[in-house]
C-alpha cells in the first residue's frame, strides 16, 4: 500500500460555542476562540490517499486531480471565509478542528478517483493538529 498525501493551506475565522452553555461556560472552555467574533487562523489541510500503484501510470492518485479535488470542494468553500456562518458543509456544526476534519473527509470520501482516502489532518497552528481517519 503507498500513500500520496497533498497539503493544502487557507484562512478562515470561527468561533467556538456550544448553544447549551451559558456565555461564562463558553468563555470558559473557548477563551479567545470563543470571542463575539471569533478570530481566524491559517490552517494547513493534508489529504492522503492510499492504493496500489497503477502499473500504466505509476501513480495512486494523479497529484494535479487531487489537488483540484481538495481546491473544488474544500479550500474555495472555506479559505477566507467565516466558518460559523458561510460554509454550506459546516453549518450548525462547532468549528472546532476535530469538528472541521470529520466534515472535510465527507466533503472528499466519495470523490477519490482513484485509490482511497485515508486520512484527513488539519493544523490549527504549528504545533497543534487533528487527525480522522474515516472512523
Ligand atoms: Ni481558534
Amino acid at each position: 500500500m503507498i500513500y500520496v498525501t497533498r497539503r493544502e493551506v487557507f484562512s478562515a475565522s470561527h468561533k467556538l460555542r456550544n448553544e447549551n452553555l451559558s456565555d461564562e461556560e463558553n468563555n470558559k472552555l473557548f477563551g479567545k476562540c470563543c470571542g463575539v467574533y471569533g478570530h481566524g487562523h491559517n490552517y494547513t489541510l493534508e489529504v492522503v490517499v492510499a492504493g496500489e500503484i497503477d502499473s500504466v501510470t505509476g501513480y495512486v492518485i494523479d497529484l494535479k486531480t487531487l489537488k483540484n479535488i481538495i481546491r473544488e470542494n474544500v479550500v474555495s468553500k472555506m479559505d477566507h471565509k467565516h466558518l460559523n456562518y458561510e460554509v454550506d458543509f459546516m453549518k450548525n456544526v462547532n468549528p472546532t478542528s476535530e469538528n472541521i476534519v470529520v466534515k472535510i473527509w465527507e466533503e472528499l470520501v466519495d470523490k477519490i478517483p482513484t485509490g482511497k482516502l485515508y486520512s484527513v489532518k488539519l493544523y490549527e497552528t504549528e504545533n497543534n493538529y487533528v487527525e480522522y481517519k474515516g472512523e
